[in-house]
């Protein structure tokens, strides 16, 4: 699907969305499509529950007096200034509307729109933004489909004042877009097609961006003495492998580099312990941290941001074999720290030890935040609306919860503390891998603590939100790729050359001189 930005007119041809406020009322463009349609759309308002609330659409078909195939009206709720949200609200949720029609073409008019600190450029270019990722769809293993059954749309064209305004605010939106398909992709793809090597052969891909790929396979592991890690792949027929991904876009390349850190199990069978059969097909998604990971930096280079940021993602597979490790077995990590593996299905926690080891040993990194399908309770917790945040530093937290919020991937923080990491205590070895039941997900975070050291480290375990088993606004059931605009949003308004040291905005800092605006209303 392509995006077009133009000057507002009216198509000849496929569908129009016109926005509508709370209350019924008519925005400027929708006006102007009813008075062309002898007031149909006035009236098809006038007359049922749509009321132009936030997420309300209602579509009139074949209107009269014009060629087009019909008008969608989006509820866009109360003006209330319309942030990046609102807009990319508008798009997904207009875009959804017309998968399945068969429009090849559509035109968003969303000239007119006025409010407290409303930038029509940013609006324009954020229901685009919106529009693009709703529309992703995985469908390359649904060979039978009839064409007639997939999505037909070909170009969706913004028509906004400023169309040159809002096609450079697109730009930077585009490569997020085009960070976030690739973790979707990524994540989607079943355990036969992407395991450590394959997964390993995306990530070196990034090359061709500008991203320089330091591969790791066992051998050289084992000479590390990542003892915690093998321990994971050892029952498997895949050589587990570690992808190092650097993209040094900072002005001063020896600034020490944000880390991102991500759990790659590309199939979690649970090991020797076992998983039940009833869902484990989802365990194809275990590498989410690590697809999370991958599609950032993918969107970091593409939008070339000027910031010293380094992917690290642990991959292996999870599976039951007569040389697989056992319960009660004893593994030595790299940081010397010895495990007694009590459960092999707690294995993300052992992939990242040996990877958070390295990190903080070779990479010497200013901060770390990792992401992971780390535990099935953090579900239990939190459910599917937010991943929970675990951080050894408040301002870090800090700037991740307010990055959530900021594109709409929220976190919410967990507690961290002695009493839970002596739940970790083994009678043999350094510490056991599991803590039992309760507080699962905080003794895991615990587990992870022990291999930062000092440096300023967060852990967002995205069990619940890294797969959707229904669609969303930005996303059609599957995989939602969450953490990727996160991670874009942190570096861009925590890390960036030129970042600023307050807090952050609802824009992404300009390099050079940003005049200074009157202040916006929300994140
Ligand atoms: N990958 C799972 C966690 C998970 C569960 C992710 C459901 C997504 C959906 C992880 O490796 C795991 O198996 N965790 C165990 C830990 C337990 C053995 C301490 C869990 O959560 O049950
Ligand atoms: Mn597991
Ligand atoms: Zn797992």
């Amino acid at each position: 699907m392509k995006i077009a930005f133009a000057r507002p007119q009216l198509p000849v041809e496929g569908a129009v969305v016109v926005g509508v406020l709370e209350g019924r009322e008519l925005t400027v463009a929708a006006q102007r499509v009813d008075r062309l349609t002898s007031g149909i759309l006035a009236r098809a308002v006038a007359n049922g529950r749509f009321e132009g609330k936030k997420g309300q659409t209602l579509t009139v078909v074949a209107p009269p007096g014009l060629s087009i195939s019909r008008v969608v009206l989006v509820g866009m709720g109360k003006n209330e200034g319309f942030d990046a949200a609102a807009a990319q609200g508008f798009g997904a949720t207009a875009i959804a509307q017309l998968l399945g029609t068969g429009d090849e073409y559509a035109a968003f008019l969303v000239d007119g729109l006025t409010g407290p600190a409303f930038d029509p450029a940013a609006f324009g270019a954020n229901a685009a933004f919106g529009a693009l990722l709703r529309a992703y769809r995985f469908d390359k293993y649904r060979t039978k489909e009839k064409p007639e059954d997939k999505p037909a749309m070909k170009r969706v064209t913004v028509m906004v004042d400023h169309p040159d305004s809002a096609k450079t605010a697109f730009k930077p939106l585009e490569q997020i877009a085009e960070g976030v398909f690739l973790t979707r992709d990524l994540v989607s793809e079943p355990a036969n097609v992407v395991y450590p090597e394959t997964l390993s052969d995306r990530a070196a891909a990034l090359t061709e961006l500008g991203i320089e790929v330091e591969i790791l396979g066992e051998k050289q592991m084992r000479k590390l003495g990542m003892g915690a890690l093998l321990g994971v792949g050892q029952g498997s027929e895949r050589e587990s492998r570690i992808a190092i991904m650097r993209w040094m876009g900072a002005k001063d390349r020896n600034e020490a580099p944000v880390v991102l850190a991500g759990k790659g199990v590309t199939f979690d069978s649970g090991g020797i312990s076992i998983k039940p059969a009833q869902g484990m097909e989802d365990m194809k998604w275990d590498m989410g941290g690590a697809g999370a990971v991958i599609g950032t930096m993918r969107a970091l280079a593409g939008r070339q941001a000027a910031a010293n940021v380094v992917g690290i993602v642990g991959l292996v597979e999870n599976m039951p074999s007569g040389t697989a490790q056992r319960p009660g077995d004893v593994v030595t990590s790299m940081s010397g720290q010895t495990i007694e593996v009590i459960n092999t299905d707690a294995e993300g926690r052992l992939v990242l030890a040996d990877v958070l080891t390295y990190a903080v040993t070779r990479i010497k990194p200013r901060l770390i935040v990792d992401l992971a399908t780390l535990t099935g309770a953090i579900i239990i917790s939190l459910g599917h609306d937010h991943a929970g945040l675990f951080a050894n530093n408040d301002e870090l937290a800090e700037k991740i919860l307010a990055a959530g919020k900021a594109v709409g991937e929220p976190v919410w923080r967990m507690p961290l503390g002695e009493s839970y990491d002596s739940l970790l205590k083994s009678d043999i070895a350094d510490m056991k891998n599991v803590g039992g039941r309760e507080g699962g997900s905080i003794t895991a975070a615990q587990f992870l603590q022990r291999f930062v050291g000092d440096v300023p480290w967060a852990h967002l375990d995205i069990a619940g939100t890294a797969w959707a088993k229904k669609d969303g606004t930005l996303w059609a059931k599957g995989a939602t790729a969450f953490g990727v605009r996160l991670l874009d949003r942190l570096i861009a308004d925590g890390y960036e050359d030129g970042a600023a040291k307050p807090k952050a905005e609802s824009k992404p800092p300009a390099k050079s001189k940003s005049k200074a605006k009157a202040p916006k209303s929300g994140g």
